[in-house]
């Protein structure tokens, strides 16, 4: 068999005794077949993998074999358990005498400790519009975790404008080899295989990896809810998840925590989506019970769309329906609890955004009850934005930066830092990152710090 981890390796959702280890075979990325994924004989092929202390996997060493099956495009998730807290650990695989690149995972901390995690935070990573040099600079950081707010593929027709094409069905896909194919498109990039291969993933979607601003069940026809299935298999078989989909519906919202220190509530904003409601009764019931008896220093949503009030000035709609000011009651009933230490990160706009989170936005003087990061894109082009008119409209807005990039964060027990990392051009390889602005929060709105934005 021909070299079969050309779609790289991953790690994720780390626990503090455990992690999942991911890797797809695909001994040619880009076959259009829909009966040969990634190139691959529809058979079980046996892969045998590896986890150590150390980089020559000497230390401490735990292996096993898993079959590779057609029915998950000959996806694995392996998941390791009885490791070590906040501890790094290395893993490879094994396929046919093929041997994969190394990947370095970290375990989650000791629930008792309260020491700082480092984490990242990515979106929108459109490849037409751009290299991934944002995931280079990222990797090299090697945080304890990163978190991807969603737009993980485009489903859409390939854009006008492209600065590296699609390659084979360049076409809206809606169908599950055509998603299989994207996905493997999207994981051939080596500065994406280099950002998963340096730190475990935990990963939500938004809407692309189904359908351009879908919501739950869309019409409800069978043709959709087909489509929404294919695509969520596919999303499984591409990300180092822990759970499998299960009769066309895939589990996604759900904590990782930190020691003492953060529980990242990763939220689901589409798949139990329905009038009124972003997220639909249980998802919400577990975020307000969870919100209110964790007993961290920072209770971080991790998710994806704009949180706090965003008026646009000009001709309507001034708010954006499908976001969180579309669904303004749900929102004022998570705010409302007033926990402490509430932070916000999401993404899908393209742009860089910061602020506070008041308890009525359109009262300057009302309270403070957390704090809002917005990435911008790794890849995706930016809509038309006139960010200073719109930060005039919105006093408890901060920032806005037009530029690529990601988050890059400290929780600690003390405070909690953010750094804007961002690039200034994607249409071709190497441009430097820079940090343009530094955040800080105790817990009562933001403090910005070395910021140098245009
Ligand atoms: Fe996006």
């Amino acid at each position: 068999m021909a070299n079969p981890f050309t779609l790289g390796v991953a790690s994720g959702e780390p626990m503090p005794d455990g992690v999942v280890l991911w890797t797809r075979l695909a001994v040619d990325p880009l076959n259009a077949d829909p009966l040969r994924p990634g190139g691959m004989t529809p058979r079980a092929v046996e892969v045998r993998w590896q986890l150590a202390e150390d980089e020559r996997f000497t230390q401490g060493l735990r292996q096993g074999t898993i079959q590779a099956l057609p029915t998950w495009a000959h996806s694995v998730h392996v998941r390791v358990a009885g490791l070590k807290p906040g501890t790094d650990y290395f893993y490879r695989f094994r396929a046919s005498g093929n041997l994969s690149p190394v990947g370095r995972t970290r375990t989650a901390d000791d629930p008792a400790a309260a020491r700082p995690v480092r984490f990242a935070v990515a979106n929108c990573q459109r490849y037409e519009h751009g290299f991934y040099t944002a995931y280079r600079h990222l990797a090299a950081e090697r945080p304890d975790v990163v978190f991807h707010v969603g737009d993980y593929i485009y489903e859409s027709r390939q854009s006008a404008a492209v600065v590296r094409p699609l390659g084979p069905v360049p076409g809206e896909v809606s169908r599950l080899h055509e998603y299989r194919l994207r996905y493997a498109r999207y994981r051939t990039d080596p500065d994406l295989q280099a950002a998963h291969a340096a730190a475990p993933w935990v990963s939500t979607w938004d809407d692309h990896e189904v359908l351009d601003n879908y919501r739950g069940r869309g019409d409800g026809s069978a043709a959709f809810l087909r489509r929404r299935g294919a695509a969520y298999q596919a999303y499984y078989e591409n990300q180092p998840l822990r759970v499998r989909p299960q009769n066309g519906n895939l589990q996604m919202f759900r904590r990782r925590t930190y020691g003492l220190v953060a529980d990242f509530m990763v939220l689901d904003v589409r798949q139990h989506r329905d009038a009124g409601s972003m997220l639909g009764a249980a998802q919400e019931q577990w975020l307000m019970s969870r919100l209110l008896t964790s007993p961290v220093r920072w209770r971080v949503l991790v998710q994806p769309l704009f949180f706090a009030r965003r008026f646009v000035p000009g001709p309507p709609p001034n708010l954006r329906p499908d976001s969180w000011d579309g669904h303004q009651d749900q929102r004022a009933r998570i705010l409302s609890a007033n926990v402490s230490g509430l932070v916000v990160f999401s993404g899908d706009v393209h742009n860089f955004w910061a602020g506070d989170l008041k308890a009525d936005f359109l009262n300057p003087a009302s309270a403070t009850v957390g704090v809002e990061f917005v990435g911008s894109s790794i890849s995706s082009r930016p809509p038309q934005t006139d960010g200073p008119a719109v930060l005039a409209a919105n006093p408890h807005l901060k920032f806005f930066d037009d530029r690529r990039g990601y988050l890059s964060c400290v929780a600690g027990p003390d405070e909690l830092r953010v750094a804007v990392r961002a690039v200034d051009f994607v249409d071709r390889k190497g441009a430097p990152v820079q940090t343009v602005a530094e955040f800080l929060t105790k817990g009562d709105g933001l403090t910005s710090e070395n910021t140098s934005s245009k």
